[in-house]
C-alpha cells in the first residue's frame, strides 16, 4: 500500500497505477473499526483500484466540538488497510487541503437536506462534509465512491450533491455495523465510560421498538417521537431528536409513506451518539 500526503503525488499514482481501473474510494477520519473496514470490504469486492482517504476535516467541527480530541491512531489504521490490500492511503495535512486557509475557502452547500436533524443541531456541519467529500472526490476522480448508512443524513447529502452538480462518480451506500448488543459502532464510542457503554444500546433498542409499531401500521408520529424523547432520557441521555422521515428528502411523513426512517440523536456524557433505522410497510 503507497501512503500518500500530497495532492501531486495522489494524482499522479491515480492516472499511473489507476489507468484502466475501477477505481474507489472509502474517505474516512481514522480511527478505523470495524464498520469503517466493511466500506473498504465493499469497495475491494467492487473495484480493482481502492483508495481509502484519511483526514480529520477541522471545517466539519463546531467550534466547541470535539475536533482537537477526535481520536487518532494513523499507524494502526495503515496496517488494517495495508492488511485489507488497499492500493493507495491518502492522508493529507490540514494545510494540503486547505492551503488558502478554512475561512478563505470555497464551501459546497445542499440547501433543505443539509438544515434539518443533526444540521440543526449542528450549524455548518454538513457544509464542511459536502466540501471536503467533494474536494476528495476530485483529488482521487473514483469511479464509486462509499459511504456508510450509519450517517444517513450525510449518505443522502452526498447523493443529492452528486446528482446535482453531475459528479461523474456512483455513490454506494453500505448497512450499519453494529456491536452484538446493537450499538452501531463509531469511533466516538470511545468516550463513553462503562456504564455509559451500558446504557448506549438504548438508542438502537428505542429506534427499533418505533420501528415495530410503525411496521404495525401505526402513523402517531409524533406521540412515538415523544415517547421515545422521553425514555431516552429517563435511561440517562440528553436526546437532541427522535425522529420520523421520508427516507429521501427527510421531511415528516404523510400517511401514505410506505417506506420510512427512524432517526435519533443523543448526548450521552462526553458523546454525541447517532443511528437511524428502516422501515418498510
Ligand atoms: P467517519 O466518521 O470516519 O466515517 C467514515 C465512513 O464510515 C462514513 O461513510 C461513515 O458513515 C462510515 N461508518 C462509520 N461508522 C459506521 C458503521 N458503524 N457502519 C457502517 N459505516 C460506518 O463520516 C465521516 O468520517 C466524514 O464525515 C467523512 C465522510 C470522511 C468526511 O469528512
Amino acid at each position: 500500500m503507497d501512503v500518500v500526503e500530497t495532492i501531486h503525488d495522489l494524482r499522479q499514482r491515480r492516472r499511473i497505477q489507476g489507468l484502466n481501473q475501477v477505481v474507489g474510494v472509502v474517505p474516512t477520519m481514522g480511527d478505523l473499526h470495524a464498520g469503517h473496514l466493511r466500506l473498504v470490504d465493499h469497495c475491494r469486492e467492487q473495484c480493482t483500484f481502492t483508495i481509502a482517504t484519511l483526514f480529520v476535516n477541522p471545517l466539519q467541527f463546531g467550534p466547541k466540538e470535539d475536533f482537537a480530541n477526535y481520536p487518532r491512531a494513523l499507524a494502526k489504521d495503515k496496517a488494517e488497510l495495508e492488511q485489507r490490500d488497499v492500493n493507495v492511503l491518502f492522508a493529507p495535512s490540514i494545510e494540503e487541503m486547505y492551503p488558502d486557509g478554512q475561512s478563505a475557502h470555497t464551501t459546497v452547500t445542499v440547501p433543505h437536506l443539509s438544515e434539518q436533524l443533526c444540521g440543526a443541531s449542528r450549524p455548518g456541519h454538513f457544509n464542511g462534509v459536502t466540501t471536503v467529500v467533494t474536494k476528495l472526490l476530485q483529488i482521487t476522480q473514483p469511479d464509486f465512491a462509499y459511504f456508510g448508512e450509519k450517517d444517513w443524513q450525510q449518505l443522502t447529502i452526498i447523493r443529492q450533491m452528486v446528482r446535482q452538480l453531475n459528479m461523474p462518480v456512483e455513490v454506494v451506500g453500505v448497512p450499519t455495523c453494529r456491536e452484538s448488543d446493537g450499538l452501531a459502532m463509531s469511533s466516538r464510542n470511545r468516550y463513553l465510560t462503562r456504564e455509559e457503554r451500558e446504557i448506549a444500546p438504548h438508542l438502537f433498542q428505542t429506534l427499533r421498538d418505533i420501528a415495530t409499531h410503525l411496521h404495525e401500521g401505526s402513523t402517531a408520529y409524533a406521540d412515538l417521537e415523544e415517547s421515545a424523547t422521553n425514555q431516552l432520557r429517563e435511561t440517562g441521555f440528553r436526546p437532541d431528536y427522535v425522529a420520523i422521515r421520508d427516507p429521501d428528502t427527510l421531511e415528516p411523513p404523510t400517511a401514505s409513506n410506505q417506506s420510512l426512517r427512524v432517526f435519533g440523536a443523543a448526548r450521552l456524557g462526553r458523546a454525541r451518539l447517532i443511528d437511524n433505522i428502516g422501515v418498510a410497510r
